[in-house]
């Protein structure tokens, strides 16, 4: 009996020696650690001892409660701020752009994951780089870029970007949301949308679209990942075979175009960016709204063609009366009095029959005076 006691003590003795070495040495070889010797020992080959021993070891972290940023990866990427690692060697390199960044957005300030995402806290390379499937926020990498079909993951980080430049007519270096800026102004979205308090509710709100979450959409007719990315994706360049008998139009997006809208749709979150870090829209070199007045001459020959633009009939009815989806009538050369009659007749909810009431707003205020003008031009048309 005594003997096995001491046995199984011994036994035991052992086991805990055994873990607590198991865990020194689980400490001692960390990721983190090893990246951190390999880089040391790169750097002061490539750049010299002093360049080396001013690397600080351990885990490194910013903190920044106003953009709710913790972030270690700087434990690994050690030479993000260095000059002279430009060569791309991961997690080693130096950060590409390191001058403008510096200026201005520095990382001390601004962390990594508010324009990668990721999981900031995290010291492993599968976890930091929010691979782990509990975390939300995957970071944007070349892999997952080419996944959607962009050119690198430049373009889904302006996503985040845009978060806080939002207001910005046009930002420089954000080539897609640039494009998709452009689009939501030149196609009048907001004749059917609500986009930050202004437009109308022919179709759903998009202040916040980018924070709708996947169970909002419908995925059956979706071919590719059923990702809310690529719902929009899809949706953009045919809205009709993703939303059954859409009312949107289809404005046959190009693939560069419908991935360009989709990053803005998906950077339009409701988060709030503490004030000081939202840039200023009328800083010097951003393009200013051009107001565009119309020569009084030109409007009275032109009148009809200029209200048709003008008042929005365009967007539906087609570009010279000729519509591109089956739910907007195309009205060119139709009879002048039929015409005349029949906006008339949905101005005053006299017709009310198909979608007619979808227009019903946009007639709304037109003079009499405008729905002859309109018409005849229509009428013209034939
Ligand atoms: C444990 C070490 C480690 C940590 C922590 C870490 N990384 Fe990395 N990172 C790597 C390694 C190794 C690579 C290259 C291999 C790879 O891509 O997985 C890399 C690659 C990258 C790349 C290039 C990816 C691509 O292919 O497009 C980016 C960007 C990046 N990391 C950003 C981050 C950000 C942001 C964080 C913090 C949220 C972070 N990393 C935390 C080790 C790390
Ligand atoms: C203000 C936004 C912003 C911040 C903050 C930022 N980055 Fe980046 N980072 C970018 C952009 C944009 C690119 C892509 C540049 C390019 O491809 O030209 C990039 C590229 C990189 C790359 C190279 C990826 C590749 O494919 O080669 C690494 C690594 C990286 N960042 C790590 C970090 C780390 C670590 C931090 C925090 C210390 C950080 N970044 C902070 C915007 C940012
Ligand atoms: C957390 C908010 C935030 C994020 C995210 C952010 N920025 Fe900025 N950005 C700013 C602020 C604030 C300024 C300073 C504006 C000023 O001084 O008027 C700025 C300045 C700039 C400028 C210089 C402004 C100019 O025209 O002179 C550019 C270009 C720019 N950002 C591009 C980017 C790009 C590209 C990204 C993504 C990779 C990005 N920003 C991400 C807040 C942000
Ligand atoms: C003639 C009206 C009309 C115009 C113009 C229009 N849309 Fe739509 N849109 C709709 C309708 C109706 C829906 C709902 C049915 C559907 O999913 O297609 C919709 C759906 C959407 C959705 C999906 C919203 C969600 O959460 O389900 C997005 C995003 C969107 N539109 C963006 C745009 C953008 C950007 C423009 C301008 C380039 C635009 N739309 C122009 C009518 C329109
Ligand atoms: C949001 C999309 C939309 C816009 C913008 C719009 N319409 Fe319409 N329009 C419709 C719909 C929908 C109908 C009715 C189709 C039906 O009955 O099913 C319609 C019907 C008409 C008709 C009757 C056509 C027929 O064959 O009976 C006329 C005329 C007309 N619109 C003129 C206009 C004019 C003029 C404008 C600009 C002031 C305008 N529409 C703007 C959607 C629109």
């Amino acid at each position: 009996m005594k003997i096995k006691d001491e046995t199984l003590l011994f036994i035991g003795g052992l086991l805990v020696c055994l873990l607590t070495l198991g865990v020194i040495f689980k400490e001692e070889n960390t990721e983190w650690k090893k990246y951190q010797k390999e880089f040391i020992s790169l750097v002061s080959q490539k750049l010299g001892a002093e360049v080396a021993d001013s690397v600080e070891p351990g885990i490194s972290q910013i903190w920044n409660p106003q953009l709710k940023v913790t972030d270690r990866c700087q434990t690994c990427h050690l030479g993000i701020e260095i000059p002279g690692l430009e060569d791309g060697k991961q997690p080693f390199s130096t950060h590409p752009d390191l001058a403008f960044y510096k200026k201005t957005h520095p990382f001390k300030d601004y962390g990594c994951t508010t324009c990668h995402d990721g999981q900031g806290f995290a010291t492993t390379v599968e976890d930091a780089h929010g691979e782990a499937h509990h975390w939300m926020t995957p970071m944007y990498t070349g892999m997952l870029a080419k996944d959607y079909g962009f050119k690198n993951s430049k373009s889904m980080i302006e996503i985040n970007c845009n978060q806080c430049h939002r207001q910005d007519r046009e930002t420089a270096d954000m080539e897609s949301i640039n494009l998709a800026k452009k689009l939501v102004e030149e196609k009048n979205c907001t004749i059917c949308h609500i986009i930050e308090g202004k437009g109308l509710t022919i179709g759903p709100e998009l202040t916040y679209e980018g924070s709708k979450y996947p169970e909002g959409f419908v995925f059956d007719e979706v071919e590719g990942k059923k990702s809310v990315l690529n719902w929009h994706m899809e949706h953009f360049t045919n809205p009709q075979k993703v939303s059954k008998d859409s009312l949107m139009i289809n404005f046959k997006f190009n693939k560069e175009e419908s991935n360009a809208l989709s990053l803005l749709m998906m950077s339009w979150k409701k988060k709030n960016i503490p004030f000081e870090y939202i840039p200023n829209p009328y800083r010097s070199n951003a393009t200013k709204p051009k107001l565009v007045e119309l020569d009084d001459s030109l409007e009275k020959d032109l009148s009809g063609e200029i209200l048709y633009t003008k008042k929005f009939c365009i967007t539906c009815h087609g570009k010279g009366g000729k519509s591109t989806t089956g739910a907007y009538p195309s009205l060119a050369g139709q009879t002048y009095w039929y015409l005349v009659n029949q906006i008339k007749d949905i101005k005053t909810g006299a017709r009310k029959a198909g979608h007619s009431e979808v227009m019903k707003p946009l007639v709304q205020d037109l003079t009499d005076q405008e729905i002859e003008d309109i018409s005849k031009y229509l009428y013209d048309l034939k």
